[in-house]
């Protein structure tokens, strides 16, 4: 196992920007950058031993500061939505930003992924990667309360990526992380996912309403078009999904201690095959619905469905649910969530 570290470029404040880049087995690799503590290159062998690109990003540091729909980014203090850009918490009503429609989406306007981390490298005998910190200040995008974050990234001797994520508050706030690839197993830029298989394991999905906010009911996938139970390939039942997958998939009543299977991603076509596991109680699936020709990586188009995010999270709009699992972390207590992502080709 081996990481190198180089510079990746300037944010508009001047401040120096480093990528990691982490060697893992079979000539697979992962390069992570500290601005955004964002994943910007997951190379993965396929079943002949051809190592590809699998995630959507850009060679530069350009792409990443500038409007772009989250590639590879840390996604925070809340990932997802939050209706009307509203909750109450301890009786104060708190806003924030509505920066998707009339909700607000992803942490706001300069949520995590647009904050530069510092970021440390961590090697042990198996695995090597790096740790990222972030202060959120009281009061940052309207959350309350200092949010100290880290986040490591470990790459291990069997390429498992493990996602480790802690948070502390100095103010009780709502916290809702989860990373936000987009996966393309064929490789990044070579066309739609609509032939990936994929299982879910989840018996029930939130349905939302138009802006997509989930009206609350946890609903039975049984044999429609969100049941993953079983291996389904995604373009069989897509006509039957308005819009496209842009869906929370319950995979438990509350987070769990340690991670628990969620779902597999296979690509018939390489052979490559990433295993997903989490302690959050959701999973979003969503294809790319809005993916528009963004021009990424090696001058690859990025087209709508051209790759898809498995996001392991809180349920979306928690704190205005209160049958959801709550989201609010309390000062003296620490967040925790740990995601495994599992590569193979066979
Ligand atoms: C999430 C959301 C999508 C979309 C993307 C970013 O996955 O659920 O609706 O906003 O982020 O484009």
């Amino acid at each position: 196992m081996n990481i190198e570290k180089e510079y990746f470029g300037q944010t508009r404040d001047g401040e120096s920007v480093h990528r990691y880049l982490v060697e893992g087995s079979r000539g697979a690799s992962v390069a992570l950058i500290d601005f955004g503590a964002i994943v910007q290159s997951v190379r993965m062998p396929d079943r002949d031993g051809r190592v590809d690109e699998i995630s959507l990003g850009f060679d530069s540091l350009r792409g990443y500061l500038d409007e772009h729909p989250y590639f590879g980014a840390t996604v925070g203090r809340y990932a997802n939505r939050i209706a009307n850009g509203r909750f109450e918490l301890g009786g104060q009503t708190f806003t924030l930003a509505s920066n998707n429609g009339p909700n607000h989406l992803h942490g706001g306007v300069r949520g995590f992924d647009k904050a530069l981390w510092s970021g440390s490298p961590v090697q042990t005998e198996t695995e090597c990667g790096v740790r990222f910190k972030l202060t959120s200040p009281d009061g940052e995008e309207g959350y309350p309360g200092e949010l100290q974050v880290s986040v490591l990234y470990m790459l291990d001797v069997e390429n498992r990526l493990t996602i480790s994520y802690e948070a502390n508050t100095s103010r009780p706030t709502p916290v809702n992380l989860t990373n936000h690839t987009y996966w393309n197993l064929s490789g990044a830029g070579s066309g739609e996912i609509l032939g990936h298989q994929l299982s879910i394991v989840a018996d029930r999905y939130l349905p939302v309403d138009e802006s997509l906010i989930p009206t609350g009911e946890l609903a039975f996938v049984e044999g429609g078009a969100m049941d993953f139970r079983n291996p389904l390939e995604i373009g069989s039942r897509f006509d039957s999904v308005e819009g496209g997958y842009d869906h929370c998939f319950v995979l438990g009543d509350s987070a769990s201690e340690t991670p628990r299977p969620a779902a597999i991603l296979r690509d018939p076509a390489s052979g490559r095959l990433m295993r997903v596991s989490t302690t959050e109680p959701g999973i979003q699936l969503y294809t790319g619905n809005f993916l528009d020709g963004t021009k990424g990586a090696g001058g690859k188009i990025f087209g709508r469905l051209g790759a898809l995010c498995l996001e392991a999270q809180h349920f979306p709009d928690s704190p205005n649910q209160e049958s959801f699992p709550s989201t609010v972390l309390s000062p003296g207590d620490t967040y925790r969530q740990v995601t495994i992502h599992e590569f193979s080709a066979a």
